[in-house]
């Protein structure tokens, strides 16, 4: 993901959240280095996208997103499978991220995963009517030694 594909990148975030992410949150994450990767079809439109960043021993999954008319056809999960080799590669010992409590799609897709709940954050996010929603924080172990995707 660079700075010129930001408008198609969020023409797909302003569909795919109530609270989407601003051009500045991801202008921002490009311009502190993260890791932003696109999932692209052959005629380069875009299906999807991660932006995670780097730490010492650790990687945090900041987004991941696919395009809604796309949704339901793996996309999410090969996505994932490229936020892993990311960390793995760094090499991370914990891949990182927050998820509302309500969002059960992608609760699902970490679990299976292999993610735990190691957390949870009372009224972070924003909600309708001006109410809050709870964050988990959820982990995925990696083994350092290991090439395998969960
Ligand atoms: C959550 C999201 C990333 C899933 O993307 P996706 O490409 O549809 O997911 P996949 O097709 O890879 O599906 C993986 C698994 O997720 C679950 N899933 C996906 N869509 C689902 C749906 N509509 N209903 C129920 N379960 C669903 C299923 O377990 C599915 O596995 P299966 O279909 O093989 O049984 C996507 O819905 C999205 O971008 N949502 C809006 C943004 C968001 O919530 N991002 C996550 C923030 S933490």
């Amino acid at each position: 993901m660079r700075e010129d594909d930001l408008a198609r990148v969020l023409a797909i975030e302003q569909r795919a959240y109530g609270f989407p992410w601003t051009q500045g949150n991801f202008g921002d994450s490009l311009q502190a280095g993260c890791e932003a990767v696109l999932r692209v079809d052959a005629q380069d439109d875009i299906l999807g996208y991660f932006v995670a960043m780097a730490g010492v021993d650790e990687m945090h999954l900041l987004n991941l997103t696919v395009a809604p008319e796309h949704q339901r056809k793996g996309h999410a999960r090969a996505l994932m499978a490229a936020v892993i080799a990311c960390a793995r590669a760094l090499p991370a010992t914990s891949l990182l991220l927050e998820v509302r409590l309500g969002n059960a799609r992608a609760r699902d897709i970490y679990a299976r995963c292999g993610f735990a709940e190691i957390g949870r954050r009372p009224r972070y996010y924003p909600a309708a009517h001006g109410a809050r929603e709870d964050a988990l924080v959820l982990r995925l172990a990696l083994d350092p030694g290991s090439t395998a995707t969960p």
